[in-house]
Order: C-alpha cells, then sequence, then structure tokens
C-alpha cells in the first residue's frame, strides 16, 4: 500500500497539469489511489470554501450539522438561504458548510474535531457520520494508534476532504471548488444542473474523461465554482420523473414494538373481514410453501407448533422464507448488464428473470436493509410485492431489490393517457383498492406503518387494472412509546398535509391527505400539486342548489371520461374535500373511507 501510496503521489506531482483526480473507490475501501486525498502542491496554502453535507439521520436540521462541523449556525442558514436551524431535512438533502481549508503535507484538509460516541468505529465516523467526506483511510493515517480502541467521549481530529483552486486562478476564474459526496441517484449532469454549471466544468476538474463518467456513490468530487455556491434542490434527476418508480431512499424507522392499540382496535366489520382474508391468505400461502420446500420441513415443523397460527411473527418468518437470494451475476443478466434500454429511473431497471417481468432496483445496503425489514411485515395483493433481494459485498456498496413488475406503469401515467382512457368503473376500483393497502399497512401491520409518500406516480397499475402501492420504505414506523414522528424525512414532493409541513407532525391522516389528492387527480385526470384543484370544488360547501352543482361537478371532471354516474362522482369528491381537510382530526379514517367506496365498486 505504502508503494501504491508514493507512487499515486509521485504521479500526480509530475503531472503538468494540476488538476485534482477523481476516486472511484468508495468511502470504507482500503485502496489508496489519486484523488484519495486533494493535493495542494501549486495552490495557496489556505482558502475558505464549502462542503456539501447530506442531511441523514441523527444529522437532519442545520442546528445538528453547526455543531458536528463546529460553525456558526447562522452561516450555514445564511449559505444556505433557509431561515429555520430546526426545520427537519429530507435525507440527503445537501446542505452547504462552510469551512477553512488548508495545506498540511502535501495534502489539503480541514480539520474538525469530533467527539466519540457509544458504538463508534472509524468506519462508521467517516462512512456514515460524516457521509464519505473523509476516507476512512485517512482517518485510520491520523489515529494510527487507537483504530481498534476508540475511547468513548474522546476528541479526534477529523481531516475532512476540501481543496483549494490554483493560486494562478487566472486560469477560468474558478474561485471555489466545493467537495461533493455522491449518493446512489446522483450523476455528474444533475450535480452540475443543480449548482447550475456545465458537466464539463466538473468532468475536467476531476479529470474523469467524458462525456457522462460514471461517479460511483460513497465517493467525493470538488465541484468548480465562479461564485458562491448555491444549490437548487428541487433539480432531480429527469428519469425518476418520468416513470413515477422513484428509488426508495429515505427510511427511517423508530424502533420495534408493536402499536398494540392500533393492531387489535379494529373495530369495524370491514377491518374483521380484511384481517380474516389476510389470516386466511397466510394459511394458504403457509401451505405452499410447506410443500415447496421439503428441505425446509423440519424447521418449519418446530417453527409452526411452536408458535400461534395467528402470531405476527410467524407472518413475518414466513414472508423472510420466501424472499429469493440473486447472485449479482443473475441479475446483470437479467437486465442485459443493466444497459440503457431496461432503465427505467436513475438507479430502476426493468429485468427478465426465468419466464417473469420484474423490477429491480439499487440501493445502500442499509437501505436495502430496512426496506426488506418493512416488507417482510408486509404481504397484501394491493401492495407491489418483494420478490429478492441481492446484497453487495460490503456495507457501502450497492444492494439490489427485485419487485414484481406491474405492467401497466403508475397511475399518473394511466391518467395522462389519451389513447386508453380510465372508465369510471376502474377508477373506483383503483379508489378502492388503494384505500384498502393503505387500511392494510395503517391498521393490520405490527408495527403499523405510515406511507408517506402517496401518490399518483407510487400507486402501479397492474395488468387487469387493479392497483398496487409501491415505493414503501420512505415512510415511518409508528412506535406507541415515543412520541410520534420526530424524525421522519421525506421527499417533498408535490403537496402533503399542512400539519407535517408546519410541525413534522406524523400520523396516518398525512396517507389520507394524500388519498385525498389521488381522488382528485382520479376525478379531474390533472395533476394536483397544489391546491388550486381544490378551490375548484369550492361549489360543494356554497350555496348554489343541487342543479349549478352538477354542471359546476361535470366541469371539474376528466373530458375524456364520457359516461359517468354524476351521483358517484359527487360522493367522490365530497370524499376527496373531507381528505383534504386542512385540520387532521376531520379527515375521515381509512375504515370511513372504505365504508363509502365499497358502495361504488361492483
Ligand atoms: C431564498 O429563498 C427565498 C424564499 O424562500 C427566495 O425568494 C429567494 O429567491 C431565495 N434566494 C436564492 C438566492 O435562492
Ligand atoms: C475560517 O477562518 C476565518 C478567518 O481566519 C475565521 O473568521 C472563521 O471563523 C474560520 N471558519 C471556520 C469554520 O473555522
Ligand atoms: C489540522 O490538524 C493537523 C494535525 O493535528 C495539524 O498538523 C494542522 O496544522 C491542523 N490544521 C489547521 C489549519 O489547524
Ligand atoms: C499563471 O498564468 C500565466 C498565464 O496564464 C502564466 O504565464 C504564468 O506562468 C502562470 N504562473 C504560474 C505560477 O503558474
Ligand atoms: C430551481 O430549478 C427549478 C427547475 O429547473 C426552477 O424552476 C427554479 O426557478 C430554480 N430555482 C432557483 C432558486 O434557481
Amino acid at each position: 500500500m505504502l508503494l501504491a501510496y508514493l507512487l499515486a503521489s509521485f504521479l500526480l506531482f509530475d503531472a503538468t497539469c494540476p488538476k485534482q483526480f477523481y476516486d472511484p473507490n468508495s468511502c470504507a475501501s482500503s485502496e489508496f489511489s489519486g484523488g484519495s486525498r486533494y493535493i495542494c502542491n501549486d495552490s495557496p496554502t489556505s482558502c475558505q470554501t464549502f462542503i456539501v453535507y447530506r442531511a441523514r439521520h441523527g444529522f437532519e436540521t442545520v442546528s445538528k450539522i453547526s455543531r458536528l462541523f463546529g460553525v456558526e449556525q447562522d452561516e450555514v442558514l445564511h449559505a444556505n438561504n433557509l431561515t429555520s436551524p430546526s426545520r427537519i431535512l429530507e435525507k440527503d438533502w445537501a446542505v452547504l458548510v462552510p469551512i477553512n481549508c488548508s495545506c498540511s503535507g502535501n495534502f489539503f484538509r480541514s480539520n474538525v474535531s469530533y467527539s466519540i460516541p457509544e458504538d463508534a468505529t472509524f468506519t462508521k465516523i467517516s462512512c456514515e457520520v460524516f457521509g464519505g467526506l473523509v476516507k476512512l483511510h485517512t482517518l485510520v493515517k491520523e489515529h494510527p494508534s487507537n483504530a481498534n480502541n476508540l475511547e468513548v467521549g474522546a476528541e479526534v481530529t477529523v481531516p475532512l476532504t476540501c481543496a483549494c483552486p490554483d493560486s494562478n486562478n487566472s486560469r477560468d476564474g474558478i474561485m471555489y471548488l466545493v467537495t461533493y459526496p455522491i449518493v446512489e441517484e446522483d450523476d455528474t449532469v444533475v450535480v452540475g444542473k443543480r449548482f447550475g454549471i456545465s458537466p464539463s466544468d466538473i468532468w475536467v476538474e476531476n479529470n474523469l474523461g467524458g462525456p457522462n463518467p460514471i461517479v460511483f456513490p460513497s465517493t467525493t468530487i470538488l465541484v468548480p465554482l465562479r461564485a458562491m455556491p448555491s444549490i437548487n434542490s428541487s433539480i432531480k434527476d429527469p428519469d425518476n420523473e418520468e416513470h413515477g418508480f422513484v428509488p426508495i431512499t429515505s427510511t427511517v424507522m423508530t424502533g420495534g414494538s408493536i402499536n398494540q392499540k392500533n393492531l387489535y382496535a379494529i373495530g369495524s366489520g370491514v377491518g374483521i373481514f380484511f384481517m380474516l382474508l389476510a389470516l386466511a391468505g397466510v394459511g394458504f400461502y403457509y401451505k405452499a410453501r410447506f410443500k415447496l420446500r421439503e428441505n425446509k420441513f423440519d424447521s418449519l415443523s418446530t417453527r409452526s407448533s411452536a408458535a400461534s397460527c395467528l402470531s405476527p411473527d410467524l407472518v413475518a418468518e414466513m414472508s423472510k422464507y420466501s424472499l429469493v437470494s440473486y447472485s449479482f451475476e443473475e441479475l446483470r443478466r437479467a437486465t442485459m448488464g443493466f444497459s440503457e434500454d431496461t432503465k427505467l429511473g436513475s438507479s430502476v431497471y426493468k429485468g427478465r428473470l426465468g419466464v417473469a417481468d420484474v423490477i429491480i432496483k439499487r440501493m445502500g445496503f442499509g437501505d436495502a436493509q430496512r426496506t426488506i425489514s418493512i416488507y417482510s411485515k408486509i404481504n397484501h395483493i394491493n401492495i407491489v410485492n418483494l420478490e429478492g433481494v441481492c446484497y453487495g459485498e460490503s456495507d457501502f456498496s450497492s444492494s439490489y431489490l427485485v419487485f414484481e413488475f406491474v405492467s401497466n406503469g403508475c397511475l399518473r401515467d394511466c391518467l395522462r393517457n389519451p389513447a386508453n382512457v380510465l372508465p369510471w368503473r376502474r377508477r373506483t376500483q383503483i379508489a378502492f383498492d388503494v384505500a384498502i393497502g393503505l387500511h392494510y399497512i395503517h391498521h393490520c401491520t405490527a408495527p403499523s406503518y405510515i406511507h408517506m409518500n402517496i401518490t399518483s406516480r407510487s400507486i402501479l397499475i397492474a395488468e387487469d387494472w387493479r392497483a398496487k402501492i409501491a415505493n414503501l420504505g420512505m415512510g415511518s414506523v409508528i412506535d406507541s412509546d415515543k412520541e410520534r414522528g420526530t424524525d421522519v424525512m421525506m421527499t417533498f414532493e408535490g403537496w402533503i398535509a399542512p400539519e407535517y409541513l408546519r410541525h413534522g407532525s406524523v400520523s396516518d391522516k398525512v396517507d389520507v391527505f394524500a388519498f385525498g389528492v389521488v381522488l382528485l387527480e382520479l376525478l379531474s385526470a390533472k395533476e394536483a400539486r397544489d391546491g388550486t384543484l381544490l378551490k375548484k370544488l369550492g361549489f360543494l360547501t356554497g350555496g348554489g342548489g343541487a342543479s349549478g352543482c352538477f354542471e359546476e361537478l361535470r366541469a371539474f371532471m376528466d373530458p375524456s371520461l364520457k359516461d359517468y354516474p354524476l351521483g358517484e362522482a359527487l360522493c367522490m369528491a365530497i370524499l376527496a374535500k373531507a381528505c383534504l381537510e386542512d385540520d387532521p382530526l376531520p379527515r375521515p379514517s381509512t375504515n370511513d373511507i372504505l365504508k363509502i367506496l365499497a358502495r361504488m365498486v361492483r
């Protein structure tokens, strides 16, 4: 390793062009290559610059992030055009942190002092706490003596990766080199757009070659800027927008205790009916598996005698057994080498395994584990099924989850398709299916689960036009012991419940609000991104009389929808309006919603 180190340094110092290099090795890799740290032979010895920190569990507010980096909270707020130090930021939200970068022993670094907490390892500190802003081997080299013996409470110096522009910056007017940690959905084009620069500037600065070079999660790149940095966080990978298969990125679980109240308080006939249906389904499934996997006979039979037939633990065990483990090679073949043709989103592919089409999503190891733990408690016809997994070799290489393929795509695309207008019967059925799926995750899983991202893009439509909810894993597990939803992070996409925006308060009513938005879209076929569509339903409360009311309703409805019972449409509009109440309390529960919709489907 020393030889590689010397060789790399020698090669770099010898280079005539003093640009920095990109290191494709992930944060925890022990390989040192050019670009693992940025060199400072030909540059000023220090500068004030910025690094980008991605908000994450434990460091999700400006106040916590400022404390981690030992910088003034106001400076961070100012740099990011934010006002509230305690606002909970979406997971992976890019925060600009002002730092002083200086040259020490040929490498740039920015010293941060970090107090060791319980259970810390150098890998966790470099790749999780600091999100890859310092490579593991840089940190180990800094503290060679206590790598295996971290004393809780001790202060260690963490040399963050940073760089200053050339002293001779008449070259191209570069004022800042911002250190940017790559996450799953990033590529250089998106990063360039978010900073408002051409991606080729990034390729040149990092010696990446191009066009469209590949950059990997858990690595860093330098973003060269000619002015004070600002990040436009609303720019996302366009691939994700179009297809509605948003990769699962954030899951925060608040612990595993069962919410007894929610599980047992299913009082309505509807609830019990579906509970029984689910149990019957499990029983059937159990038998099928029992036959299929005779080699598992012993372990399964002992389990079944020990655990009650109705125990939720058994359900969880069952779904664990049913998850298929795929090799990377199988998935590579299924997607023709992850080719562009099979790509549905930035890290989502369509593949063919045997005779069945599947959706393959790439994600970090931790996210994959959390997603599996959620799906392992969920098994329902109205929820997209998780079929298999392929774990990466290490905690920091990508894992892949394999989901069932749902052939008619997302609801948004179905509503947008003029060639194949969704008839009224299908729309009521879709609303009913989504309500059942929501009711199931809110009331029939333990712990109960809040989806937090119900939109017409996270609802997929199967070949038989039945709806399935996708993208579980962004939401929140509700733990009865803790205050609800104190640390949920989610994507601010579209229009969400006002109480969540104002106080970060999370309950099943956040999903009910989102369901109301979906109902508006089913009625009008327009995409509801804010309250303007709802305003058009104002006639429902006005005193216009029944005939005027129907006129306005007709104007509100999807114009391509030719034949529908006006009474049912009115009923659904009233339901949508009730779901979209500002105050969560008067919003209907999924129970109430099911009772109303059940009258419409046939
Ligand atoms: C900062 O935010 C305000 C409102 O939140 C916006 O009007 C303004 O344009 C933003 N400034 C920059 C530089 O992005
Ligand atoms: C960086 O240096 C400047 C001037 O020396 C100082 O005012 C500022 O507080 C420093 N910032 C940090 C984050 O250390
Ligand atoms: C950062 O820490 C290293 C080692 O502790 C030290 O040599 C260096 O001078 C420090 N740099 C600054 C700017 O404080
Ligand atoms: C700085 O740039 C100018 C013109 O681009 C060049 O003539 C000069 O040699 C450079 N100086 C250094 C120290 O590289
Ligand atoms: C951010 O990007 C979006 C989409 O391109 C654009 O509409 C918006 O004006 C941008 N915001 C700022 C502050 O530049």
